[in-house]
């Protein structure tokens, strides 16, 4: 396969005055001007190129305004899932069969219409409809579904040039890399537009046909991603665009006998929970089907003596707090050691101090709001417990204020707790609140130990030294506590085709989103002997 070279998409910087930051107000302003004027986009279910309205509506409205609402979007009925499936599986042999250069040039197009068309459209939807700032934007609906579409096709490149290195005489073996027999769903979140395209996207690339059902909260952005996939040549039915009701779905598409797979990424719960479902339809299916999901993380950083400190907080704060903690992989617990601890703390106040927040159209606003209610009231919960005493062992450091009067907003939030196991260094709280623990210097072990355990959670974490031996303990210490570990950096921020990304234990099966990892599970190999 010649594909062309593949390279990370380069960041746009929106810096003040700059032509790129002028444009994205411009799509900002448009988008709302757009729906002030003709009312919420109306989003169909689209099964094989057909919109379908199914009445059964439901609404995306801003995180940070409740005003403004995006869209509405369209149920899928059961007769509409039980079409989209049908004729998904009518589309299969024809995508399956097309040659792979066909197949990657349709994604090497989405991505080039993405970077270049429809950048500043997207990251307008990405910001206003998922409380995203112009940064977090651009980092994911722009770059990294860019290089999840762009690199994806070099691992599979990779994955069928793969063959067995030895015949014998007058034999020729090789190896097939045939598409699932049977469909896919994938189950996708709000937090990363990127992470729902590459859902989707990753299992077609390989011959296979999917049904898609985004988040409600993200629908708007994700069916953005589903038209750039059809305008880029992707033919109809091989990716079926199903919003609907969770239960409904997994209902009408777990107990068909060609459900080959589930891509999801979601909530460590919901996984749990569909994973049975497919357990209780063992029987029905033709195949074992292939389980991929990317679950929750309770994420820290661990400071050890000889760190650098003002690395060590700013990387917190990024990490605790962009995107405002809706990042599966942000940090929300810090080992600090106690000689470092009132420098840190310094520190941590007078950046804390800096962080505003507000409407993301404020290019001045580092936070927002999160996502829906629900979120809210949960992370509001936890603030309000060490407010009332309720978590006695926990104070609050920093923030601590919430409003849900025009969004979601709950001030970024630092605590500080006596106990290491106490409800914040335990719970993920998918909002921005991190909880800091002072530990003893002479314990670095002890502790080390202790965070292992004290999550079930094992998706991404932190280190922090300048002492090679210390990091080298660390590392061994927390060898399964993270599927991404970074070393004197923030445990956010995977670069697709850098960092490949994912997590074990309760966060998820660690197929690595975006890797070779990932798109080998969506085929099924087939080794052929030929005796000439
Ligand atoms: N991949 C993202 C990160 O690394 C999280 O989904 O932050």
């Amino acid at each position: 396969f010649r594909l062309p070279d593949i390279d990370n998409e380069p960041m746009l910087n929106y810096a003040p005055g700059s032509t790129e930051r002028r444009l994205l107000q411009e799509a900002l302003a448009e988008l709302r001007a757009t729906i002030a004027a003709n009312g919420p986009f109306d989003i169909p279910a689209v099964v094989s190129g057909q919109a379908i309205r199914s009445g059964d509506v439901a609404a995306q409205a801003s995180p940070f305004e409740h005003k403004l609402k995006l869209c509405t979007f369209h149920n899928a009925t059961p007769t509409t899932i039980q079409d989209a499936i049908d004729k998904a599986l009518k589309a299969k042999p024809a995508w399956e069969a097309m040659p792979f250069n066909d197949r990657a040039a349709i994604f090497l197009k989405a991505a080039d219409l993405l970077s270049t068309k429809y950048r500043y459209k997207m990251l307008a939807a990405t910001m206003l409809g998922q409380g995203k700032n112009a940064w977090q934007a651009e980092i994911d609906a722009a770059a990294e579904l860019a290089d999840f579409w762009r690199f994806n096709c070099k691992y599979a490149a990779d994955i069928y040039a793969d063959q067995p290195p030895r015949n014998s005489r007058l034999t020729w073996n090789r190896v097939e890399y045939r598409a699932l027999e049977g469909f896919v769903v994938a189950f996708s979140p709000f937090n990363f537009t990127a992470i729902g395209g590459n859902l989707a996207s990753a299992p077609a690339l390989m011959g296979n046909v999917v049904l898609w059902k985004p988040s409600p909260m993200s629908m708007y952005s994700n069916y953005l991603v589903y038209e750039i996939l059809r305008e880029a040549g992707l033919p109809e039915g091989v990716i079926q665009f199903v919003p609907g009701d969770a239960q409904l779905v997994t209902e009408h598409t777990f107990s068909h006998p060609e459900f080959a797979g589930l891509h999801f990424t979601g909530s460590t719960a919901v996984f749990k929970h569909l994973w049975r479902k497919i357990g209780e339809n063992l029987d029905v299916y033709k195949s074992y089907p292939r389980i991929v999901g990317e679950t929750g993380g309770k994420n820290m950083h661990f400071i050890h003596e000889s760190a650098d400190v003002r690395n060590a907080v700013n990387q917190t704060i990024r990490s605790a707090f962009e995107y405002n903690g809706q990042k599966c992989s942000a940090c929300s617990r810090v080992y600090l050691p106690e000689n470092l601890a009132e420098e840190f703390t310094t520190i941590l106040k007078e950046e804390h101090a800096k962080l505003k927040q507000g409407p993301v159209d404020d290019f001045t606003n580092f936070t927002s709001a999160v996502i829906n209610k629900q979120s809210y009231d949960k992370i509001k919960g936890f603030i309000d417990d060490v407010k009332t005493g309720k978590n006695p062992s926990t104070g609050i450091l920093l923030g601590g204020n919430t409003s849900d009067e025009e969004g979601y907003f709950i001030e970024p939030t630092v605590l500080i707790t006596k106990d290491p196991k106490s409800p914040t260094m335990i719970n993920e709280l998918f909002g921005p609140v991190v909880t800091i623990y002072v530990y003893p210097r002479d314990e670095f072990l002890e502790t080390l130990k202790l965070a292992d355990s004290t999550s079930s959670y094992a998706l991404t974490g932190a280190i922090f030294s300048q002492d090679r031996q210390a990091l080298i303990t660390a590392a061994t210490a927390l060898r399964n506590a993270a599927g991404n570990l970074y070393i004197n950096d923030k445990s956010t921020g995977a670069i697709v085709g850098q960092q490949p990304f994912g997590g074990g234990r309760a966060s998820g099966t660690n197929d690595k989103a975006g890797s070779a990892l990932n798109l080998l599970r969506w085929v099924s190999p087939r080794t052929i002997k030929e005796t000439f």
